[in-house]
Parts: structure tokens; C-alpha cells; sequence
């Protein structure tokens, strides 16, 4: 008998194909994310859940279904699932780490070029009609190359991003909880310096770090006062790292030259004032969408939801003690 499994929204082709062949599925199929009470309905009489970094997967959920034998997540991140709770009911946890490492910090990458060099700017000139010819004063933007990138958080995407930063000659600081072999900053080419240093001496603060209690707000006020005027803030990670109300002060009083954004606080609702300034792009969360990506992480969903389902060892499980505890 093959499991049966509910997804909350449709993935990739690839996915959607493996999970029709292998399990016995029900889903949703509209474009849009589920109510709790959509999810709660759906996890009913099912052997898995299947969600996504928008689906707030809680107490009440699990206990909507107590033969839940797994929740799978398809993202990295998995703050949107209280984890406790899914231990204390002995359901494992996945994510999908590793497969959207890359694309990820690419996409942080595009957010430094794109706020640095004007490019959003540049392209609502020239399509608005508003572009009278090549000027020397227009536009000007700052160098990306030779300047110095501030990573906050220092794991896989962290250092994927520095990866990238090298190849723009950028002398590279990081913050990370903990500190890396001399050996392996030398191979990365790295500077550790502390949190504070980093803010103040780094051209563009690149947040590269999971979001739990600890780094809620981790950029204040008084974070982003320690940035330069010069400088921007870009977040790849999850919104609530940053202190959004603050941010769009700092923006506005110019305690920061400008920022990239792909996460917000409240997804999808964004402070109404970022909307107007033109020294920030906007990214609506898209950190890691690419069709191979995307398809991968499916996979990778799937293959942790099937381990988990046959009792095998499971490959991405966030919640280790879960075996413990039983
Ligand atoms: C994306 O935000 C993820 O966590 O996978
Ligand atoms: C994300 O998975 C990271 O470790 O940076």
C-alpha cells in the first residue's frame, strides 16, 4: 500500500510526478497558501505532511492527526514548524539543506549588484521614457569591486556568498557563532572580526543566518546605526532577523546608503514606506527559485518523507532527538 501523503501546493514537474508514482496523494490545487484550518483538515486520515516555509505548521496541526509520522518541509529554513511540539509528539522534522545553497547566494549577490550599481533605478529610466542620453553624473552608484562584504552568519550560503565576493577582489569579514580553522579562513580567504566590527567596517552587511529566538531582530536600531552611511544591508535569510520599522528609519534619516531585500518581516506584507524609496530592490522571496532548485528540493523532500515513512535513516532530519526521546 502506498502512503498517503498531503502537499500543501504544487512543486516542480519532476516532483509532482515522483509523488503521483510513489504515494498516494492529495493536495491542494490552487495557487495559494492554506488556512490552518485548510491544513488541519488536510493532514486528516494521512501518513505525512508535505509543506512549505509559508504553511504555520503548530501543536494544534499535529495533534489534528495523531498517526502524523512525518513532516517534511520544503525549504532550508524551518522556523514556519514548532519543532518542540513535533518532538514531543516523536514526529521527525525535515528540510532541504545544501541543494538551494548556490542559488541562494547568487541571489544575494544580485541584491549587491542591483542596489550598488542602480540597476532597478536604471531600468525604470530607460523604460519610462525618462532617459535623455548617456550624462556623467547620472546614476552613480557605488563599486562592488574592492569593496569590503560584512557576512552575518557564516554557514554553507554564508560561504557561498564569500565564494562569489572573491572573485569581485572584496576583502571579506565575518561574524559566525563560532569561528573557523585558521586554515579554512586562509582557504576561504576570510577575516573572523566581531559582530559590531563587521557592521562598521564592511560596504555591504550580507545576513546569512538561520532565524530562531536568538536572532530575531538581530539588526535594531542600534545595529544599523553602527553601519556606515554608505553602506547596504542586504537579507537573503528570513525577514524578522531584521527590525523592518527600524531599518526603513535608518533608511530614511540616510544611517544607511540603501539595502536588497528578498524577505520581509510580515511576508508577503511589506513596510508601505520601502515601497516608495528607490535606493532599496525589492525581491518577493525568491532566494532560491530556480527550476533545478526548486526540483531538487523537491526530491530531497521526498526522499526524507519516504526514509522517514519506511523507517530508514533519515536524511535532513532537524529534530535528532526525536529518536532519542522514544
Ligand atoms: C527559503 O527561504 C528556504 O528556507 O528554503
Ligand atoms: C543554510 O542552510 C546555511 O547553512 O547557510
Amino acid at each position: 500500500m502506498k502512503p498517503r501523503i498531503f502537499l500543501t501546493r504544487e512543486l516542480p514537474p519532476e516532483a509532482m510526478k515522483r509523488l503521483r508514482d510513489e504515494v498516494e496523494l492529495e493536495m491542494n490545487t490552487e495557487d495559494r497558501v492554506l488556512s490552518k484550518a485548510e491544513i488541519i483538515e488536510g493532514v486528516k486520515g494521512r501518513d505525512a505532511l508535505l509543506c512549505l516555509l509559508t504553511d504555520e505548521i503548530d501543536a494544534d496541526v499535529m495533534d489534528a492527526n495523531r498517526d502524523l509520522k512525518v513532516i517534511a518541509n520544503y525549504a532550508v529554513g524551518f522556523n514556519n514548524i514548532d519543532v518542540a511540539a513535533a518532538t514531543e509528539r516523536g514526529i521527525p522534522v525535515t528540510n532541504t539543506p545544501g541543494v538551494l545553497t548556490d542559488t541562494t547566494a547568487d541571489t544575494a549577490f544580485a541584491l549587491i549588484m542591483a542596489a550598488a550599481r542602480r540597476i532597478v533605478e536604471g531600468d525604470g529610466l530607460v523604460r519610462t521614457g525618462r532617459w535623455k542620453g548617456w550624462g556623467p553624473l547620472e546614476l552613480l552608484g557605488l563599486d562592488i569591486h574592492g569593496a569590503t562584504l560584512g557576512l552575518i552568519g557564516f554557514g554553507r550560503i554564508g560561504r557561498a556568498v564569500a565564494r562569489r565576493a572573491r572573485g569581485f577582489d572584496m576583502k571579506i569579514l565575518y561574524w559566525n557563532r563560532t569561528r573557523l580553522s585558521e586554515s579554512e579562513e586562509r582557504e576561504l580567504g576570510v577575516t573572523y572580526a566581531g559582530f559590531e566590527e563587521v557592521l562598521a567596517h564592511a560596504d555591504f552587511v550580507s545576513l546569512n543566518v538561520a532565524f530562531n529566538d536568538e536572532t530575531r531582530h538581530l539588526i535594531g536600531t542600534k545595529e544599523l546605526e553602527t553601519m556606515r552611511g554608505t553602506s547596504f544591508l542586504i537579507n537573503t535569510a528570513r525577514g524578522p532577523v531584521v527590525d523592518e520599522k527600524a531599518l526603513v528609519h535608518a533608511l530614511r534619516q540616510g544611517g544607511i546608503a540603501g539595502a536588497g531585500l528578498d524577505v520581509y518581516e510580515r511576508e508577503p506584507e511589506i513596510e508601505p514606506e520601502l515601497l516608495e524609496m528607490k535606493n532599496v530592490v525589492l525581491l518577493p522571496h525568491l532566494g532560491s527559485a530556480t527550476i533545478a532548485t526548486r526540483t531538487k528540493m523537491g526530491m530531497m523532500a521526498i526522499d526524507n518523507l519516504l526514509a522517514a515513512l519506511r523507517g530508514e535513516p533519515i536524511p535532513n532530519l532537524v529534530n535528532k532527538e526525536v529518536f532519542a526521546s522514544k
